[in-house]
């Protein structure tokens, strides 16, 4: 099994890393990430490498020292899989007998095994998934709080594990699916700080649809319900043992994207032609030639082939797999056709810098996949599809997150706007980091990249091979 997947029980505390090249004095902060690094269970393997426990991880940043802290998440999920079981519904590997399954009917049991992101939510640091079950922690020591809940009663089994931050309106906006007899996406803001969500939208649907992240322009919010979706009724069939067996790929359903308004709730729903995403990279509005539009970019697959191919008794294959092409999508407001055009190949785990979430922008970055040997890091100029790669042999790159050397004293580590004069000219001023797997040693590093010329300024060893992880924030 490729060190990637394998699982790590190593836990490091605040120790100091060995430091090739010269970090950034002005690096300061830490980031912090979050990803799967256990797989096993009493009965074998995980079936998908999504349902790894989750581990935290943390670079702290000072006077050009890197310290790093790495500890799982202490949940219920940790808890009952050390034990040797898997007691609750997670993403491709389910509860075995069928009085468990029948007993996580639309998932009362979900997994707190949050093992996707971090994020600030109402005023607490937490790791995120797709379940509604939100995990707090302390983003120094990264020991476990507990779980964190809303104080509303916002339907949903299921979550968009993405949220996306507004900070010039101080909220967030995000996504819950309800599955029942019937079933309804519901767009939701949250205030900094409030632990109560408030609706913006209800849109019924009768087969709620795979979404693991929205859009968010100033006045929408942008839902892509692509093809491959889930007939409740499915969650109760034979075989259908974890939440994924419950989806199914119909593509002669194209993609309903809905433009939910911000402000009043009206949805609009323009229908495109059927792809597959994970990731949206940007969002914003413009004029168009046709009148206004709103501009999607996210990372595209052809079909949902690529959920079943990160399953772990196909993942090594898999992971060349999962590359998907970076796209642009523009909608038109009042309706009218669906336009796409692609930007980059073999992407994925898109970020932007903070600066310029929602609006107009030049550069993606993303980890570079589609090479079987490796996965590089890639900025792309979106405006041309100009391309600046850092790759080494043997070498592979997780999500790579943007540090703008710019203060944004006020910015708490969410996709915020740090109002900095021209926000484009601070796109890639600063630095690119990204933990990277040197297969051949055995070993992790943190890699710092100067973010305008992709070149090496620095990069930490860990003193083990860290397991690949999905996402972090940089928090200052
Ligand atoms: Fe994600």
């Amino acid at each position: 099994m490729h060190p990637w997947f394998r699982t790590l029980t190593e836990e490091v505390r605040d120790r100091r890393l060995d430091v090739e090249g010269t970090v950034p004095a002005w690096l300061d902060g830490a980031l912090v990430r979050n990803g799967p690094a256990h797989f096993e269970t009493a009965a074998g393997r995980v079936n998908h490498w999504f349902d790894g426990l989750a581990m935290l991880r943390r670079f702290g940043f000072a006077d050009g020292e890197v310290r790093y802290t790495n500890r799982f998440l202490r949940t219920a999920a940790y808890r009952s899989r050390v034990n040797g079981d898997v007691a609750t519904t997670e993403f491709g590997t389910g509860p075995t007998s069928l009085l468990r399954r029948v007993g996580s009917l639309l998932m009362p049991t979900a997994t707190d095994n949050a093992n996707v992101t971090v994020a600030r939510v109402a005023g607490r640091h937490v790791a995120l998934t797709e379940t509604p079950r939100m995990v707090a922690f302390d983003p120094e020591r990264l020991v476990t709080f507990g779980e964190r809940t809303f104080d509303d009663d916002l339907p949903g089994q299921w979550t968009a594990a993405h949220l996306e931050r507004d900070r010039e309106r101080a909220e967030q906006v995000g996504l819950t699916l309800r599955f029942g007899r019937e079933s309804s996406y519901h767009v939701y803001r949250l205030p900094d700080g409030a632990r109560s969500r408030t609706e913006i939208a209800r849109i019924p649907v009768a087969e709620p649809a795979y979404v693991h992240s929205i859009g968010l322009t100033d006045r929408y919010a942008v839902v892509p319900a692509v093809p491959f979706t889930a007939d409740p009724r499915r969650f109760l069939s034979p075989g259908v043992e974890s939440f994924v067996d419950a989806f199914r790929w119909d593509g002669d359903r194209g993609t309903r994207f809905h433009l939910v308004d911000r402000a009043d709730g009206s949805v609009e729903t323009v229908t495109g032609p059927p792809f597959f995403f994970f990731h949206t990279v940007n969002a914003f509005e413009r004029d168009g030639a046709a009148g206004r539009e709103v501009v999607v970019d996210l990372v595209a697959f052809a079909d949902a082939s690529v959920v079943r191919a990160l399953a772990f008794d196909r993942v090594e294959q898999g992971i060349r797999r999962a590359t998907g092409e970076l796209r642009r999508y523009r909608l038109p407001v009042g309706g009218g056709r669906v336009t796409s055009r692609p930007i980059a190949d073999d992407v994925a785990l898109p970020r932007t810098a903070p600066t310029v979430r929602r609006r107009p922008y030049r550069y993606a970055y993303a980890q570079r996949t589609g090479d079987g040997a490796a996965t590089g890091l890639v900025k792309v100029d979106v405006t041309d599809g100009s391309e600046t790669v850092w790759r080494e042999h043997d070498c592979f790159a997780g999500e790579p997150v943007f540090v703008p050397r710019a203060d944004a004293s006020d910015d708490d580590g969410g996709d915020g706007r740090d109002g900095a004069g021209d926000e484009r000219a601070t796109e890639d001023d600063g630095v690119v980091l990204s933990v990277v797997l040197n297969r051949d040693r055995e070993r992790s590093f943190l890699l710092v990249l100067d973010a305008r010329t992709f070149g090496a300024e620095a990069r930490a060893w860990l003193p083990h091979a860290l397991p690949l992880g999905f996402h972090g924030e940089y928090l200052r």
